[in-house]
């Protein structure tokens, strides 16, 4: 019996997609618990290079079944041209992938608010968000107005949920001076989504309960890191989910004590994209060599990704509000040619050093407390095995794991499938 959840533990893009990709080799089910296209989930794997946004990464193992789950935000447009550009790059339609009736779905105007909303704000206060409708979709599912996918099946309920939402959304589009939308335009929309995923939604919970009774071997996806978690993030500097292990059981409606494993994503160092505080930025050339040799660019909008050293106060944060039952840490290869790597150990605000994550007004004003340890200046891309690491590069992973409060299971060294140690 086992189901795992993959979470990312900082500020996203650690590497979930490529580690859920390399289990889904022997997985059952993938699901993906919250969040919608705002996530950019690289794989690399015998088929080619993706970038997954809603999609599962579990696609690629014809005999896994993916769900798109209840808490999940679905953009059906975008999910289409997702399959459509799996297919042109050497991948192929996965039939088993199911989307819940119950997940909520983004319409053209969210995503048209959610830009303009942004832009209202004054520069400080802006999230940096990916646009792709996610605040207001769940703003919408929050004060109980949304559409879910289900509805699309039901022309009638459709339609009278359209009509209740839509003279306040009009009125929000005209506000930010945006077009409105008219309910025949909706309607039509909906009535080719219908078309093109009528047969996939369905109601999950049986399939999902089925498969734990039967000890099947589930995968749950998380979307983003506990840092820009709605409660426990850097809040207004936030997704609207819970992407943390929290967020598997509502998520997906499994009950906490059916996750038997929780693998913490741990990049090695540390990236954010958007606003809100970073501590352990740096704003200097090292910073901008973490960018250039790790390829810290956005997956979904292709923005150059804040660079810093690795952050131990928030590895422990999530590791603390995750239960981390074990840790994968990432992208080691990516230091192999520095001659120093520094740890931060502590945030010191106010002349007070802290050894958790405070809230971000105190945030704002911490500056790090770092440690320096020595780097191994060698390629570590073709190892395989643990105890051919240089021992430089053992202690700094074992640093890692002490601070940060689990045991590495996991240790990758390149984004292909195979470019990974287990321990
Ligand atoms: P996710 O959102 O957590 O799935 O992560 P992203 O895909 O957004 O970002 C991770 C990036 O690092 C992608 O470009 C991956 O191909 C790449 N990557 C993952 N693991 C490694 C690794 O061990 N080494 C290197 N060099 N790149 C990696
Ligand atoms: P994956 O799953 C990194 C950031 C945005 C913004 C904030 C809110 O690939 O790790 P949203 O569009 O969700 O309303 O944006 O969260 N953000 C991500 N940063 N990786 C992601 O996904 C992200 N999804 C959203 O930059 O600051
Ligand atoms: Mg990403």
């Amino acid at each position: 019996m086992s189901v795992t959840a993959i979470v990312g533990a900082q500020w996203g893009d650690e590497g979930k997609g490529r580690l859920v990709d390399y289990l889904a080799q022997d997985a059952d089910m993938v699901i993906r618990f919250q969040g919608g296209d705002n996530a950019g989930h690289t794989v690399i794997n015998e088929y080619g290079k993706f970038a997954l946004h809603i999609l599962p990464s579990g696609i690629f193992n014809p005999k896994t079944t993916c769900i798109v789950g209840a808490g999940t935000v679905v953009n059906l447009d975008t999910m289409q041209e997702e399959l459509q550009g799996v297919v042109e790059q050497g991948g192929f339609i996965p039939e088993k992938l199911f989307i819940d009736r119950r997940a909520h779905l983004i319409m053209p105007f969210h995503r048209a608010l959610d830009g303009a909303e942004e832009a209202s704000k004054k520069k400080e206060w802006a999230v940096g968000t990916t646009k792709r409708g996610i605040g207001p979709v769940y703003s919408d599912k929050a004060s109980r107005k949304g559409i879910r996918a289900g509805d699309i099946l039901d022309p009638e309920r459709l339609k009278t949920r359209l009509e209740m939402m839509l003279p306040e959304k009009n009125r929000q589009l005209e506000y930010y001076g945006l077009e409105k939308v008219s309910l025949n335009d909706l309607l039509a929309l909906c009535a080719k989504w219908k078309e093109d995923f009528g047969d996939r939604i369905i109601d999950t919970y049986p399939l999902v309960r089925d498969a734990i009774k039967a000890e099947k071997r589930i995968i749950m996806e998380g979307q983003l890191g506990v840092m820009r978690d709605l409660d426990w993030g850097i809040y207004p500097y936030v997704t609207s989910s819970s992407p943390t292990a929290g967020g598997v059981s509502s998520g997906a409606g499994i009950a906490p004590r059916r996750i038997n494993e929780v693998i913490g994503i741990v990049k090695v160092y540390s990236t954010s994209v958007g606003g809100g505080p970073f501590v352990a930025e740096l704003l200097d050339e090292t910073g901008e060599e973490l960018r250039r040799i790790g390829g810290e660019f956005g997956a979904t909008t292709g923005r150059p990704r804040r660079c810093g050293w690795f952050d131990a106060v928030a590895s422990s944060y999530s590791c603390w509000l995750n239960g981390f039952t074990s840790i994968a840490l990432t992208k080691l290869d990516v230091l192999d040619t520095f001659k120093t790597v520094k740890i931060c150990t502590g945030y010191k605000v106010d002349g007070e050093i802290l050894d958790y994550v405070p809230d971000t007004p105190l945030q704002e004003r911490a500056e790090p407390v770092y440690e320096e340890w020595e780097g191994w200046e060698c390629d570590t891309t073709g190892i395989r095995k643990w105890q051919d690491l240089p021992k430089k590069a053992q202690a700094y992973l074992e640093r890692i794991e002490e601070l940060t409060g689990a045991s590495m299971k996991f240790v990758s060294v390149g984004p292909e499938r195979d470019q990974i140690i287990v321990r």
